[in-house]
């Protein structure tokens, strides 16, 4: 595990401070007078929540939730496993799910529907960072989004390769000899 495997730069870190500072903007407006628990799933989106919570002047609270969806490799692996097992209260209360990225939607998906059935939210939206511009293997998409992406493997910001460059503070690609399955080399 080397700095070898890091591809370009797709956003750095100026890029996502503007972005940022537009989506909170539009959270704000849409969220002003709600009662408002802003849902951070663990651990992808923790660069992301604390950089984007500090731009929302609102009375929210916020919860966490750890999930694994993603088994080390560069493929979802569809299955979603919720690392605790109670839910957050959020009875009464507006949900706003926040994640790194939004990739074949099962993570996303899991999630919604877990709250829906067992915590009676108000109602539940979703704001990612990223966006990956592919079919996907459950019907969900995101209210809020930072950046639309090819379908590439990104890492930083948040984002990892087996629990590595969480702590990039720009969001790069791997190096595509890495990302290509089968590769031998
Ligand atoms: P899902 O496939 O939409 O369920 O996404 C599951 C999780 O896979 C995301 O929350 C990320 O943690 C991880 N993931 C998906 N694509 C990437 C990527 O390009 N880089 C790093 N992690 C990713
Ligand atoms: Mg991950």
């Amino acid at each position: 595990m080397s700095a070898a495997e890091l591809g370009p730069t797709l956003l750095d870190a100026p890029t996502i401070a503007a972005r940022l500072d537009a989506l909170a903007g539009e959270i704000t407006a849409f969220y002003e007078g709600k009662p408002l628990t802003v849902l951070a799933i663990l651990n992808g989106s923790l660069v992301f929540a604390a950089d984007l919570l500090r731009r929302i002047p609102l009375a929210l609270r916020l919860e966490c939730l750890g999930v694994a969806s993603y088994h080390g490799g560069l493929a979802s692996s569809g299955a979603v496993t919720f690392l605790q097992s109670g839910l957050p209260d959020v009875a009464g209360r507006h949900v706003l799910i926040l994640d790194d990225i939004l990739d074949t939607g099962c993570t996303l998906a899991a999630i919604r529907q877990r709250l829906l059935a067992e915590a009676a939210p108000l109602s539940v939206r979703v704001a990612v960072l990223l966006r990956k511009n592919k079919p996907r293997a459950q019907p969900l998409d995101a209210d809020y989004v930072g950046f639309d992406l090819d379908d590439v493997f990104v890492v930083g910001y948040g984002l990892d390769h087996q629990g590595h460059y969480r702590n990039l503070p720009e969001v790069r690609m791997l190096d595509s000899k890495i990302r290509k399955p089968g590769n031998q080399e």
